[in-house]
């Protein structure tokens, strides 16, 4: 556990030195000066003490006050140096703060972005957003307050040390036993709040993942009037959060009263053991060290005293921040450190032209597209993409301990409609998530135009097919934006065309303001079926070689669906086209129908020829299922 601990931390300064290679050291450089030149007073202090000791016995005022003025003007003179540096490193640090949380949040956000799906599958969205939130404001408290307080604590304490041995080696002495004992209560608490500021963390991302759940699910809340039960909920897991942050700050808590007796306590050793040498004036005590105690040493020794266990009492405070940040770091890392998609592909998706029956790479979009194939030789050979899909013996399960997919086998010719219907969770949105390599197969193989399709570049395998998914999602943005999702160099008269397309355009120039309606919250404020058309525009305007429909129509009236059918057949004539419907009327006119049950493919075969057949598909057709 340390050493994971002492290893977060390494990496996060190399981090932050990568961020700010030379405003780091420059910073760091100026907080030990800062520290440095406010402990020098005490030695002057001596010194002044010294001087005023020897000119009162003399009674000699004019001497004394012009030896101490030099003095009091070089002791102004740091002070003013320690403000300076002080005002410099504070500002320094507050862009190195910023400025790490930047680019922390970027890298998470990056990392975010090349993540499987099954990330997002396995982990509590709201746990995710935390990590941006206040496991980053943790960071924030420990880089900004905690980090820069320990050096100039910790500088004070070694230079006060040195300074006390220098005065008086037994007074010294004295002080670091009762620093032991400081330091050894610092660990025993410190570390025993460490795993419970872990676990606060873990519980604040729990409590923020379940305000978001119940956010998002709000209307089924009150649907099934659960309203108390989400309470009771909440307060279970706000109980565990409480627990945790008690336990954490419990101990770290009782740290700073316990060492500010310490502190006291070491303060009046100290008070009696230099008043007795200072009263006794024991000379003969010399021998074993000590010497006759002066006043102007046992003052400033005093004054150190105090600094010293002050010091050691901030460190402490900001040891309970530390451990927090620490906490809150460890799961920046983590996230950071997840393993993104694998991606080995190498064929990529060009733009491609025709030139004296040879296929060539062109820089404009010409609607036509090849696959660029590089060779171990350095060759490059171009082939057309032209939508030929094949699955041999493929077996697929989510987890490795349910197989969802059994060795199946099916090929889309190029310019085919192929229809996959079946039963609820029979497989049909899997074989799509397949195709689009959300997930990668246990076993068998995928073919691409004759291409292997993990040797295809994820970015390019996905720009070759278009996908309207199952769930729709829209972003904030005028429903002119999300309609250019698909294409981002679309025109608007490109993006009206999709919409006309896909059958779109006529409910949007009914909205308010038309196409540049504001759309929020996932399209709130449009109908299911609505949505739906924006997501066959979106799809549209990106103008895709291949296209996979997963219930896309689903909510659409049987009109308005014909309208759908026809601007997509226009736009994808000669193009694959997976079309996954429950409504049958949808796939009737499909080149070829897969029906799958279990994650078998039980049928295949034209709508007449499966009606023919009076299988599986004619009891689905006829809603003959009921009757049996
Ligand atoms: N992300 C996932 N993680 C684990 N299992 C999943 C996941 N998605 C789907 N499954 C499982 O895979 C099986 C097939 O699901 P799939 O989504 O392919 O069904 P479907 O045929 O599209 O159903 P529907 O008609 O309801 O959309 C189901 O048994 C489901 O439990
Ligand atoms: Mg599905």
């Amino acid at each position: 556990m340390k050493s994971k601990k002492t290893k977060t931390f390494g990496r996060l300064v190399k981090t932050m030195f990568s961020f700010y290679p030379k405003m780091l050291p420059i910073t760091l450089f100026l907080i030990l000066f800062s520290a440095l030149v406010s402990s020098i007073p005490s030695l002057f202090m001596q010194r002044v003490i010294a001087v005023i000791e020897e000119h009162t016995a003399l009674g000699n005022w004019g001497e004394a006050a012009a030896k101490i003025l030099p003095m009091v003007a070089i002791l102004a003179s740091f002070y003013v140096l320690s403000l300076v540096s002080n005002a410099l490193y504070n500002q320094m640090m507050a862009i190195i703060t910023q400025g790490t949380l930047k680019r922390m949040r970027e890298k998470m956000f990056n990392r975010m972005q090349i993540l499987p799906v099954k990330y997002f599958d396995a982990n509590n969205h709201g746990d995710i957003m935390s990590y941006y939130t206040n496991d980053i404001d943790t960071l924030r408290q420990m880089i900004s307050q905690s980090i820069p307080q320990i050096i100039i604590s910790l500088t004070t304490v070694i230079t006060v040390f040195c300074i006390m041995i220098y005065f008086s080696l037994w007074l010294a002495i004295i002080v670091v036993v009762g620093t032991f004992l400081m330091t050894f209560v610092i660990k025993k608490v410190g570390g025993g709040s460490a795993k419970h500021f872990f676990r606060q963390q873990t519980a604040i991302g729990k409590v923020e993942g379940f305000a978001e759940e119940m956010m998002n699910g709000q209307k089924v809340v009150k649907v099934f009037c659960h309203e108390k039960e989400s309470c009771a909920d909440f307060d279970r897991i706000n109980d565990e959060l409480f627990c945790e942050a008690e336990r954490a700050n419990k101990y770290a808590n009782t740290l700073g009263p316990i060492l500010n007796n310490i502190g006291n306590v070491l303060y009046v050793v100290v008070a009696f053991v230099g008043g007795m040498l200072f009263a006794f004036n024991v000379p003969n005590l010399s021998i074993v060290g000590f010497s006759a105690m002066q006043i102007s040493v046992f003052v400033p020794f005093l004054n150190m005293t105090k600094q010293f266990a002050g010091n050691i009492n901030q460190v402490s405070h900001q040891i309970n921040s530390v451990v927090m940040g620490m906490a809150g770091t460890e799961r920046i890392f983590s996230l950071l450190d997840e393993e993104p998609e694998q991606d080995n592909g190498y064929v990529t998706l060009v733009n491609a032209k025709e030139e004296n029956g040879e296929l060539t790479e062109s820089d404009e979009r010409t609607g036509m597209w090849a696959w660029k194939h590089p060779h171990s030789d350095g060759s490059v050979t171009y082939t057309r993409l032209a939508g030929d899909v094949r699955m041999f013996d493929v077996d697929f399960g989510y987890t490795p301990e349910k197989t969802v997919l059994h060795n199946l086998s099916l090929y889309a010719k190029p310019g085919q409609k192929v229809a996959f219907v079946g039963a609820t969770g029979a497989g049909k949105t899997t074989v799509t998530n397949l195709i689009n390599r959300f997930y990668d197969i246990a076993d068998g193989k995928i073919r691409y135009d004759g291409i292997n399709i993990n040797k295809i570049k994820k970015s390019a395998l996905r720009r070759s097919l278009g996908v309207v998914l199952q769930d729709t999602n829209l972003f904030t943005g005028t429903v002119m934006d999300n309609i250019r999702y698909g294409r981002l160099d679309a025109s608007d008269e490109e993006c009206i065309r999709a919409a006309e397309l896909s059958g779109a355009d006529d409910f949007i120039s009914r909205l308010p303001d038309g196409y540049s309606t504001m759309l929020t919250e996932n399209g709130a404020n449009l109908s299911q079926g609505q949505r739906q058309l924006l997501s066959i525009a979106r799809v549209a305007v990106a103008d895709p070689p291949v296209m996979i429909l997963d219930e896309a129509t689903s909510s659409i009236d049987t009109r308005t669906e014909a309208i759908v059918a026809r601007g997509m057949d226009a736009l994808m004539k000669g193009r694959t086209v997976f079309v996954i419907a429950h409504r049958l009327s949808t796939v009737r006119n499909s080149d070829v129908i897969i029906v799958l049950e279990k994650g078998r493919i039980i049928e295949r075969g034209s709508h007449e020829e499966l009606i023919e057949k009076q299988g599986q598909y004619y009891r689905l057709y006829t809603g003959a299922f009921e009757l049996e």
